[in-house]
């Protein structure tokens, strides 16, 4: 592999890591249709190379954290699983906001016990003013909870999700954090500045839908690019992303063997300066 590494936290880590949201039933919500190939996907990410996994124990509930430790405990010393807390499931698979300090430490304990682990590498604190985006509104309480956990020695690193640049400035203030999860892809650009200031500082930044989640990013320009290099349009807007800054870590998500393989390949792909102009249209 060519691809690059970055610093989190303490972990080295490679640039193309996996995303398990994707492991659980529909809606991110039961158990898979099929477990035996969610099994073989984190197995395969693992032997391609991952060694950076982003999870959370509200996938599922419990159950993807549940697969990941059937599938790879016990973990490889250079794997770095980082989870989130902030949200829980309702009955019938909705979104709620969990981030009172009770509920972040049952979450603590729930990601503990369910992916098998004393410590949890990192931790996300999904920011939840806004439950399927970003919102204003301070994030004090639920940092300074999970800094609470950290000092008890249950989490080495912290992170931050779902957050606008005040909260980001609100939670530097409070903690020293080693990432950010935000939603970002090629088609949506807002955190640019973010993800530069964060580079400058040695914080790694983290799309989330890489490739646009729940909607896949489409654009005439990806697509006609894509088919003149040979490659799919989703590994060339992870290429883009690679090359967008080095602070950046992929966790694309994925439920088929196949497309991890694609998505691995994205590491080998170089794109000149002509091609990266052509994609730097698509945002507008
Ligand atoms: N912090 C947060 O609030 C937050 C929110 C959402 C997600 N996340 C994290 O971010 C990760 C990535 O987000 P995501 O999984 O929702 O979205 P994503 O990575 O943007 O896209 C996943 C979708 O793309 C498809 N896909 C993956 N690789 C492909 C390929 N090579 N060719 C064609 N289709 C491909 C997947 O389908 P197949 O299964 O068929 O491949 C799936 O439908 C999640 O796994 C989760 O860990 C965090």
């Amino acid at each position: 592999m060519n691809h690059s590494t970055f610093t989190l936290g303490d972990r080295t880590v490679n640039r193309i890591g996996y995303g398990a949201m994707q492991l659980a039933g529909p809606g991110v919500f039961g158990p898979p249709k099929d477990r035996d190939a969610a099994l073989a996907v984190l197995r395969e990410a693992v032997a391609s190379g991952v060694n950076h996994i982003d999870t959370s124990d509200f996938y599922g509930p419990h159950i993807t954290n549940q697969i990941i430790r059937e599938a790879l405990h016990p973990y490889k010393d250079d794997l770095t699983i980082v989870t989130k807390v902030g949200a829980r499931r309702g009955s019938d698979g909705g979104w709620f906001n969990a981030s009172s300090k009770a509920e972040l430490t049952q979450a603590v304990h729930d990601n503990l016990r369910n992916l098998g682990l004393d410590v949890l590498e990192v931790v996300n604190v999904r920011a939840m003013h806004g439950v399927m985006g970003t919102a204003e509104g301070s994030i004090e309480e639920p940092v300074s909870a999970i800094a609470e956990l950290q000092q008890q020695g249950l989490i080495r690193h912290i992170g931050i999700s779902n957050v606008t640049p005040t909260q980001v400035a609100e939670a530097r203030k409070i903690v020293r954090f080693v990432c950010v999860q935000n939603l970002y892809n090629i088609a949506h650009q807002h955190d640019n500045a973010m993800i530069d200031e964060l580079a400058q500082e040695g914080i790694a930044y983290v799309p989330f839908f890489p490739l646009g989640g729940f909607s896949p990013v489409q654009s005439a320009v990806l697509s006609n690019v894509a088919q003149r290099l040979g490659v799919t349009p989703m590994q060339l807007a992870l290429a883009w992303l690679l090359r967008r800054s080095p602070n950046i870590l992929l966790i694309p998500g994925t439920s088929s063997v196949t497309h991890l393989r694609e998505n691995m390949a994205v590491g080998e792909l170089e794109l000149s300066d002509e091609v990266l102009a052509e994609l730097n249209t698509i945002a507008g």
